[in-house]
């Protein structure tokens, strides 16, 4: 599926930027299923997100600066504000009517979990994900990665949900060679994507004997997976001692071929039970096996079920194909491939 060609997956939320990366004085740019985006806090903090081209003269403006919460166009200086009306053009007589073809194309844009979250469509399909333990005071929210990977966000979903292949790409980390047998799962599909379930038994290295508080040399973590459509999950890993670590990974889809991955976790303990940074460092030594792998997967991913070869494990990657599939086709739309 080539995502930038099914205009379906503009109805639905991504989260594009941490909110703490904008300035009240340069936007960001930022492009999400192709489409360039110039990102900005308004005079109220708020974030905006509108198409970067100017339409006097198609500059970028995501080049310009922000003056008085608007964005100014770096070329002729038009400012525009986060509806994306032009609202002074420097060049016009003082009271002269700017006429309301001045404009550009403004998008859905707000902050949850501290990162700006756009849809490119006005009505989207389904709300941003809720996540009841982000609002939990006894849990702490830690930012792990930003970062753009070349790979297509099914790919990184259905990895996600994969039980087969720990033994082999995080042999390193947390997978047991010696028991290449995937734990059983429980699927259940739901409105918003996908629940799953699971115990699993892995390695506990050092590192994370420390992270843990668990001075075994395997442990058992008791999972709850969601996947939110398209490509956004949360990983809810409960360990013996009681301990959760809820990881929220989103592959937002920049291009056909790029994702941009955004990872943060949510912890029952605190920076004194485990420091942050060494939680960080564990998650980074495991998502960089997997980006390791994934990135040298092919990102027309097919939804149709026979392009690709399955075994019982992979049920989970199977629904969310199922689900795409019948996303597009319940409007009207046929799966995109790469010619
Ligand atoms: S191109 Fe933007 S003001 Fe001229
Ligand atoms: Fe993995």
């Amino acid at each position: 599926m080539l995502v930038t060609k099914q205009p379906v997956l503009k109805r639905f939320w991504y989260p594009i930027v941490p909110l703490s990366s904008l300035s009240f004085e340069t936007p960001s740019p930022f492009e999400l299923l192709g489409q360039k985006l110039a990102i900005w806090l308004d005079a109220d903090g708020k974030p905006a997100a509108v198409s970067d081209r100017c339409c006097h003269r198609s500059a970028q403006l995501s080049k310009g600066v922000i003056i008085n919460g608007c964005l100014r166009c770096p070329y002729h200086g038009w400012s525009y504000n986060s509806d994306g009306v032009c609202v002074n053009v420097p060049q016009f007589e003082p009271g002269q009517t700017i006429p309301s073809s001045y404009k550009v194309v403004s998008y859905l844009c707000t902050e949850r979990y501290g990162y700006v979250w756009v849809c490119l469509d006005a009505a989207p399909l389904l709300p941003i994900p809720a996540i009841s333990e982000a609002a939990d005071p006894a849990m702490r929210l830690i930012h792990q990665f930003y970062e753009r990977w070349e790979c297509s966000g099914l790919r990184v979903m259905e990895n996600s949900f994969d039980n087969s292949h720990f033994s082999f790409v995080h042999a390193a980390s947390f997978g047991d060679q010696h028991q290449p047998e995937p734990a059983s799962i429980e699927i259940t599909p739901v409105d918003y994507g996908l629940n799953m379930k699971s115990r699993v038994p892995v390695v506990n290295p050092p590192l994370q004997q420390t992270n843990l508080q668990l001075a075994e040399a395997t442990t058992i973590r008791t999972v709850d997976a969601n996947w939110f459509m398209p490509f956004t999950r949360t990983l809810k890993i409960t360990y013996p001692n009681g301990l959760v670590h809820l990881i929220f990974t989103a592959a937002t889809p920049i291009s056909d071929r790029a994702s941009q991955i955004i990872q943060f976790c949510l912890r029952s303990d605190t920076e004194a039970d485990a420091a942050a940074e060494s939680i960080i460092a564990f998650d980074r030594q495991v998502t960089m096996e997997d980006r390791s792998v994934l990135e040298s997967t092919d990102y027309d991913a097919p939804l149709a079920i026979p392009d690709e070869q399955h075994m019982p494990s992979d049920q989970p990657g199977i629904i969310m194909r199922r689900k795409l599939a019948a996303l597009l086709k319940e409007h009207g739309e046929i799966e995109q491939r790469r010619t």
